[in-house]
């Protein structure tokens, strides 16, 4: 396998509050361009994973590099933080933490004039991503005016104009519709970055990702080919999920 550009070494965390661990002790790598699954039923741990994965949510143990960034148990320091901002991106699983400007255009510029980017190069790489994903008559449009599906097609959107070389999806179909769905897939299967995609649409997953992550209780139960994991029925179910 190439240099993993993604490498969880036992990563534990827990929310504030008393509870017990989210993530338990999960180690899996990613090579650079390679679309994984993360699956596992409501409550398993996804989206925490993702979460700590741009350092919302700190690890408590364990060891996470992701591009040129480790984070590690601990406060971390602010540049560190903003370095992996720029390499790692994550489409939120609600869309409305993540679209805050008064317009989907100043949502999708916001990240890469944060990054020192001029105002032209902004405004080409703006229209670039909205013509990519077919949503340019949104660019004027406020994100507390659309739709559920239009929201999650401009947050993920608002990810691709960072343009980093990690990209998380937290449930990128929900909401979308069929014909949606479809032009995201093809969206996605064209980007060349690597991808880390939090789903239950398992058929979405099959088409998209050669390899899983099956989480469940917050640990890896499982990883491997898609197509065997996903299909395999007795594993699946111990999961909560039903086999494709
Ligand atoms: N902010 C929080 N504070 C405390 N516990 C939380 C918080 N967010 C999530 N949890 C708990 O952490 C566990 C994992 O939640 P998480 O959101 O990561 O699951 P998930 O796999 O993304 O589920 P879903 O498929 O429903 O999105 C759950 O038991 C959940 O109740
Ligand atoms: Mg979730």
């Amino acid at each position: 396998m190439d240099t993993p550009i993604i490498e969880a070494r036992s990563v534990s965390a827990v929310y504030g509050g008393g509870g017990g661990p989210v993530l338990r002790d999960v180690t899996f790598a990613v090579p650079p361009g390679e679309r994984v699954a993360l699956v596992g039923a409501n409550g398993a741990g996804k989206t925490s994973l993702l979460l700590a994965m741009v350092g919302i949510l700190p690890i408590t143990s364990g060891s996470l590099h992701i591009g040129s960034i480790e984070l590690n148990a601990g406060p971390q320091d602010k540049r560190k933080l903003k370095t992996l901002r720029e390499q790692v991106s994550l489409v939120f699983q609600d869309p409305d933490d993540q679209l805050f400007m008064p317009s989907i255009y100043e949502d999708l510029a916001f990240g890469p004039r944060n990054m020192g980017l001029g105002e032209d190069a902004v405004h080409h790489r703006v229209d670039e991503v909205l013509t990519r994903l077919g949503i340019g008559f949104l660019k004027d449009r406020s994100p507390l005016r659309l739709s559920g599906g239009e929201k999650r097609m401009a947050a993920i959107a608002a990810s691709l104009t960072m343009n980093p070389q990690v990209m998380l999806f937290d449930e990128p179909t929900a909401f979308l519709d069929p014909k949606a769905q479809r032009n995201l897939m093809g969206v996605l299967q064209s980007l060349p970055h690597t991808q880390l995609i939090a789903t239950h649409d398992l058929a979405f997953a099959a088409v998209l990702c050669p390899r899983v992550i099956l989480l469940q209780q917050g640990a890896v139960f499982a990883q491997g080919p898609a197509s065997e994991l996903l299909r395999n029925g007795e594993l699946m179910e111990q999961c909560g999920l039903e086999a494709i």
